[in-house]
């Protein structure tokens, strides 16, 4: 049996082989973080990460719930898709012996869009890519775009928003021909994605039903017109992500391409625009877009270099710093990681945990990733703040080395 002592939260018991105390005193319990983006790479790219490797991050960082994106090789498209990506999943979890909750988006495809009513009970939403990104799901098509929000009412489907310009990519490339990458917020400019942003609510605004999601908001301006839009009371949420609220682009001279994602990090602006809108509600949650690429896929040069960071190991110690640095409170970081994500996408809630140290400090150091990839632009940080001990379906996982107490 497994009891944590001193710790008034955590009165439950947890069965092991051996009889194990914890002194919990030092320790903070919160609700198991749910991360609503990932890319974990099944199927086609397990060289990049697999879920083995992406479920010991996960459980390493407090997360227990993730929600895989649909830009795989095949992408996620049909329903025969859909189940081979499940069986995969499943046999790569069971090599880590993690069984990590997972929900899978399906991604929208011109000529696929009837597939979604095969799917849609099983699905977590549709992905929606408006600009060229890793993969090649894009819907350029005006017409299947409104269709989407029609499939979104009468299906009762969220859509989850890639909220960029492709035409202004394209033109960009053409005026640009050989960028840099501290160039890269110009080559996918700020224009895009409030002009995509505002379209897309215009749209929700015409069918009212529709429930829409704009992924990784990283703009200040659009961040008003989000807010509007839910005072009007329409069905609008958004996302950002770590990357977003703690780097900007002063920092492209040291991380160069490993702080390429899209849409990208932009000014410091921008950053304190985004932390206040956490604050105000204006962002419902944080999604780390875990999006690992090899050092030698980042290393290529730009734009040849994909975009993409991980970060699902790192998502809590840099929350719980911002805590410690008194940027945000405990009480937000839940509501962004766990209770907004629940409410919104309609979970079952479970009795996943995550006990914190809020006074442990550690360096994040890329050795000791789990992740596949190896590497985080957040390595050599010092944070205050770490997991400690992450229960997942009634087993006590200790998060520094994953040994699962409960065997
Ligand atoms: O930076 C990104 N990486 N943005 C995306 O939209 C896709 C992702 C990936 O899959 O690598
Ligand atoms: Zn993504």
């Amino acid at each position: 049996m497994i009891r944590f002592l001193n710790q008034s939260e955590l009165k439950e018991t947890y069965s092991s082989s051996k009889d194990i105390e914890i002194d919990a005193k030092h320790l903070t319990v919160i609700p198991a973080l749910i991360d609503p983006h990932v890319h974990f790479r099944t199927p086609g790219e397990n060289h990049k990460e697999d879920w083995a490797f992406a479920s010991r991050a996960a459980i390493a960082g407090g997360v227990t719930t993730v929600f895989d994106m649909p830009n795989n090789a095949p992408p996620c498209i049909s329903k025969s898709s859909l189940l081979e990506k499940k069986k995969l999943i499943n046999e790569q979890l069971n090599l880590s012996q993690i069984p990590l909750r997972y929900h899978l988006f399906f991604g929208a495809e011109e000529n696929h869009l009837d597939e979604i009513y095969k799917v849609h009970p099983e699905i977590i939403g549709i992905k929606i890519y408006l600009a060229s990104t890793t993969g090649n799901l894009l819907i350029k098509d005006p017409h299947a775009l409104e269709r989407l929000f029609k499939i979104s009412e009468e299906l009762d489907v969220s859509l989850s928003f890639h909220a960029e310009n492709e035409p202004l990519l394209k033109k960009q490339s053409s005026i640009h021909p050989y960028p840099k990458v501290e160039d890269h917020p110009t080559m996918r400019p700020r224009e895009g994605a409030v002009m995509t942003t505002s379209h897309l609510i215009g749209l929700a605004s015409k069918y009212r039903k529709s429930r829409i999601h704009i992924l990784h908001v990283g703009t200040k301006e659009e961040l008003p017109l989000i807010k509007q839009a839910k005072k009007e009371g329409l069905h609008v949420y958004a996302e950002t992500t770590p990357n977003h609220l703690f780097l900007n682009s002063s920092d492209y001279s040291e991380h160069k391409t490993y702080m390429q994602m899209n849409p990208p990090i932009r000014d410091s602006e921008d950053q304190m625009a985004l932390w206040e809108a956490l604050k105000d509600g204006t962002i419902d949650w944080i999604g780390t877009d875990h999006a690992p690429h090899t050092r030698a896929e980042k290393e290529k040069p730009y734009p040849s270099s994909p975009s993409g960071i991980p970060g699902v190991e790192t998502l809590l110690p840099l929350l719980l710093n911002a805590v410690h640095e008194k940027k945000i409170s405990l009480k937000k970081v839940i509501e962004l990681t766990h209770t907004n994500i629940v409410k919104i996408f309609k979970l079952n809630s479970n009795k996943d945990l995550v006990l914190v140290d809020l006074n442990l400090s550690r360096e994040v150091k890329n050795e000791f990733l789990k992740t596949k990839c190896g590497w985080s632009p957040y390595n050599g940080w010092e944070l205050r703040g770490w997991p400690v001990y992450t229960i997942l379906k009634d087993q006590v996982y200790r998060c520094q080395n994953l040994e699962n107490l409960s065997l």
